[in-house]
C-alpha cells in the first residue's frame, strides 16, 4: 500500500492496483478509464477504448517525430538523457572505450554478454574471413563519378548486397542471420575504403586477414607501394575508441529505419541501406560532415562571435551541437575530445580545433545555448579526428556507419525476435478534404 496525494493536502490509501494506474475521465462522456501503467507507460492501444459512440474508432495519441513515443521494449542500450548516461548491455561506454575493442563491443550488442577467449576469437576470425567483397562489386562501384559522395556509394552498395546473397532473406534462420551478420560486419569497411579509394582514382587495397578490424581498415585506405602496411597503433586504437562510440543509440533515427523496413521482413541488406540512408542525413549520422563544413566557414577564431550571432538569429544551426535525449553534454563527446588530442599528438594539431574550442567555450555559456540545452553531441569532435587521419568531410558519416553497425544488427535482430513487433505502419490524423468529384481539365481553372 502506498500514500498518494490525490489533492490539495489530502491523501488515501491506494490499492496496489491504483498505484500503477491512470484513470482518465472523458469530459464529452463522463467515462472513467483505469489504464494500467507498466514501464512508466500506457498502452496506446488502451486509448482505443475511449469513445463516444460504440462504434466510434477510439482514440489515438498524436505524436509528431515520436518525441514521446515507445516504439519497442528493448534490452541493448540504455541512455539517460539528463545524466548524461550510456550504457551497452549494461556496461557504461566509458569503460568500454577505456577497456573493450568494437569487434568485443559488438559482439556484447549482438549477443548480449561479453565473449570469453574463445567466443571473442571465433567472432573476430570469421568476421575478419568475410571482409572481401565480389569481384562485381568493383565494376558496379567504379560506375560512380570520381566526385560521387561515399555515403551514396555505401548506400546503394549495401543494398546491392542482398543480389549476391539472396539466402539472408530467411530472416527467421538463426544461422542465415549469423552469416549475414559476418558480411556486414566484415564488408562494410572494404566497402567504405573501396569507395574512399575510388574517389583518388587509386587502386583498391584488399583486406590483409593479418591485421585487426580497424587496422586493416587503415590499410585498405591508405596502403599505397609498401609490400605490407603498418598501421600507426595509436591511430587504430582511436578509430576503435570511435567505433565503440558509434556501437548504439538505442532508437535513432537510422536504427528506427532499419527496425521499420526490417519489420516488412526485407532481408538484412536492404534493411542496413535504409539505416545507412537515414543516417546521411546532416541532422543525424551527416552532422560530422557538416560540423567540420561548419568550422572551415568559420574560419578563425575571431569570426566565431560572427557566427553564433547568426546561429541565435536562427539563420544556421549550430552543428555538432544539441540532441532528442541529451539535455547534458553528450558522454561520447567527452571521450571524443580526449582521443583528439592522442591522434593530433601523432598527426599534428588540427588548426580547426581551436575554433572548435572557441564555439564550445562560447555556447556553453551563452543563454541561448544554455536554456535550450545544447551540448556538443557525438558529431562535434568526431571530425576532426577523421581529418587529421587524412580523411575527407565527405567520408565522416561513412565511419559513423561502420560503427553503428553492430547496433543496427542487434536491435533487427532483437525487433524480430521480439513476439510483440509486427509490420511497422503508423496511424495519421486526416485533415485533408472530404469526398469531392472529378473535374474534367477544361472545367479547371
Ligand atoms: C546524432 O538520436 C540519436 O541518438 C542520434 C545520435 C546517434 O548516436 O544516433 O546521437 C547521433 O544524430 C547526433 C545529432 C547530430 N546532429 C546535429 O548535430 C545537427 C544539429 N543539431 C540539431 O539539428 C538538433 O539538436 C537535433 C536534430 C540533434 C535534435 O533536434 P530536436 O530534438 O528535434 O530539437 P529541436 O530541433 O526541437 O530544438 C529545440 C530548440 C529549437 O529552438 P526553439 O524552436 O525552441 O527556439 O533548440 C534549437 C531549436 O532551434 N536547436 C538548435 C540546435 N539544436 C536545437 N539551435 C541551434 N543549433 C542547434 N544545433
Amino acid at each position: 500500500m502506498e500514500k498518494s496525494s490525490t489533492g490539495a493536502g489530502s491523501t488515501e490509501v491506494r490499492t496496489a492496483q491504483q498505484q500503477d494506474s491512470l484513470t482518465i475521465v472523458d469530459n464529452r462522456t463522463g467515462k472513467r478509464y483505469d489504464l494500467p501503467i507498466t514501464n512508466g507507460c500506457i498502452r496506446a492501444m488502451d486509448l482505443r477504448k475511449i469513445k463516444v459512440e460504440d462504434g466510434d474508432f477510439g482514440l489515438m495519441s498524436y505524436d509528431p517525430a515520436f518525441l514521446n513515443t515507445a516504439s519497442c521494449i528493448s534490452k541493448i542500450t540504455l541512455i539517460d538523457g539528463d545524466l548524461g548516461i550510456l550504457r551497452y548491455r549494461g556496461y557504461p561506454i566509458e569503460v568500454l572505450a577505456e577497456k573493450s575493442t568494437y569487434l568485443e563491443t559488438a559482439y556484447l550488442l549482438i549477443h548480449g554478454e561479453l565473449p570469453n577467449r574463445s567466443q571473442l576469437s571465433d567472432w573476430t576470425y570469421h568476421i575478419t574471413h568475410h571482409t572481401f567483397i565480389h569481384e562485381s562489386i568493383k565494376k558496379f562501384l567504379d560506375g560512380f563519378h570520381y566526385d560521387a559522395h561515399p555515403m551514396s556509394m555505401l548506400i546503394s552498395t549495401i543494398a546491392a548486397l542482398s543480389t549476391f546473397y539472396p539466402e539472408s532473406k530467411s530472416i527467421f534462420s538463426a544461422e542465415s542471420r549469423k552469416k549475414q551478420t559476418y558480411r556486414l560486419l566484415g564488408k562494410l569497411p572494404t566497402i567504405a575504403a573501396f569507395a574512399y579509394r575510388h574517389s583518388l582514382g587509386l587502386p583498391f587495397v584488399y583486406p590483409d586477414n593479418d591485421l585487426s578490424y580497424t587496422g586493416n581498415f587503415l590499410n585498405m585506405l591508405f596502403k599505397t607501394t609498401e609490400l605490407k602496411y603498418h598501421p600507426n597503433p595509436t591511430l587504430e586504437r582511436a578509430l576503435d575508441i570511435l567505433f565503440i562510440l558509434h556501437a548504439d543509440h538505442e532508437q535513432n533515427c537510422s536504427t528506427s529505419a532499419m527496425r521499420g523496413v526490417g519489420s516488412s521482413q526485407s532481408d538484412p541488406y536492404c534493411s542496413t541501406a535504409a539505416a545507412c540512408a537515414a543516417l546521411y542525413g546532416p541532422l543525424h549520422g551527416g552532422a560530422n560532415e557538416a560540423v567540420l563544413r561548419m568550422l572551415m566557414e568559420i574560419g578563425s577564431v575571431q569570426k566565431v562571435p560572427e557566427y553564433i550571432k547568426r546561429v541565435k538569429g536562427g539563420e544556421v544551426k549550430l552543428m555538432g551541437f544539441g540532441h532528442r535525449v541529451y539535455k547534458n553534454y553528450d558522454p561520447r563527446a567527452k571521450i571524443i575530445k580526449r582521443a583528439a588530442y592522442e591522434v593530433f599528438d601523432i598527426m599534428g594539431r588540427n588548426p580547426l580545433l581551436d575554433i572548435a574550442l572557441e564555439v564550445e567555450r562560447i555556447a556553453l555559456e551563452d543563454d541561448y545555448f544554455v536554456s535550450r540545452k545544447l551540448y556538443p553531441n557525438v558529431d562535434f569532435y568526431s571530425g576532426l579526428i577523421y581529418q587529421s587521419m587524412g580523411l575527407p568531410v565527405t567520408m565522416f558519416p561513412v565511419l559513423f556507419a561502420i560503427g553503428r553497425m553492430a547496433g543496427w544488427i542487434s536491435q533487427w535482430e532483437e525487433m524480430l525476435l521480439d513476439p510483440e513487433q509486427k509490420i511497422a505502419r503508423p496511424r495519421q490524423v486526416y485533415l485533408g478534404y472530404g469526398q469531392r468529384d472529378y473535374i474534367p481539365i477544361d472545367d479547371r481553372v
